[in-house]
């Protein structure tokens, strides 16, 4: 069995939620913004950071599988579920949970403008360096961690941890 080290209290992660949420109200000035949270593991922090916003805001998924099993991204993306809302001319603020190499992003930002929104920004939970191979900008982010794999709070190994309250280093023995 892996062993769960703890990294990120609930605690921790609530405060960081609500700065990152009064950074994103003030940035935006009261203008609306479109969330489109990245599927799966992405719905519990979409959900704790629109009820922290004081923006009006319309929310949207996309669900991104990459290729190939494990705890890395193989590169070669895939959209299972594509977006309903309508973000011409909207501003969008893409939700993820981990960005690691940096390629789902890239691709999702690819796929986001080609529908013409006025602005796309992301804000990520955990934004990690270990792997990055495009460099994407991240214009917020919860918190910055160097390496290892992650789980609890929606993100998973193998579709295990997402329930956890807290975030914590999957160590395999
Ligand atoms: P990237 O394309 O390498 O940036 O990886 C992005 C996706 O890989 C994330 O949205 C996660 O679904 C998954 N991922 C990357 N690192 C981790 C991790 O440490 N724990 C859980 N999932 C991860
Ligand atoms: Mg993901």
């Amino acid at each position: 069995m892996p062993e769960l080290i703890p990294v990120l209290k609930e605690e921790e992660i609530e405060e960081s939620i609500a700065s990152v949420a009064r950074q994103i109200s003030s940035d935006y000035k009261g203008r609306p913004v479109v969330l489109v949270g990245v599927l799966k593991g992405a719905f519990i922090f979409l959900s704790d950071l629109a009820r922290r916003l004081s923006i009006p805001v319309q929310i949207d998924f996309v669900r991104a599988a990459s290729y190939g099993a494990g705890a890395t991204s193989s590169g070669k993306i895939e959209l299972t579920k594509e977006i309903d809302v309508d973000i011409t001319g909207k501003d969008v603020l893409v939700v993820e949970d981990i960005v690691d190499s940096g390629l789902t992003l890239a691709y999702l930002l690819d796929y986001l403008k080609k529908f013409k929104p006025e602005t796309v920004r992301v804000c990520t939970l955990l934004d990690k360096h270990e792997r990055r191979q495009s460099q994407v900008k991240v214009d917020y982010a919860c918190h910055t961690i160097e390496k290892g794999f992650l789980v609890g709070y929606g993100l998973d190994y193998d579709e295990a941890y997402r329930e956890l309250p807290a975030i914590y280093h999957l160590k395999f023995q």
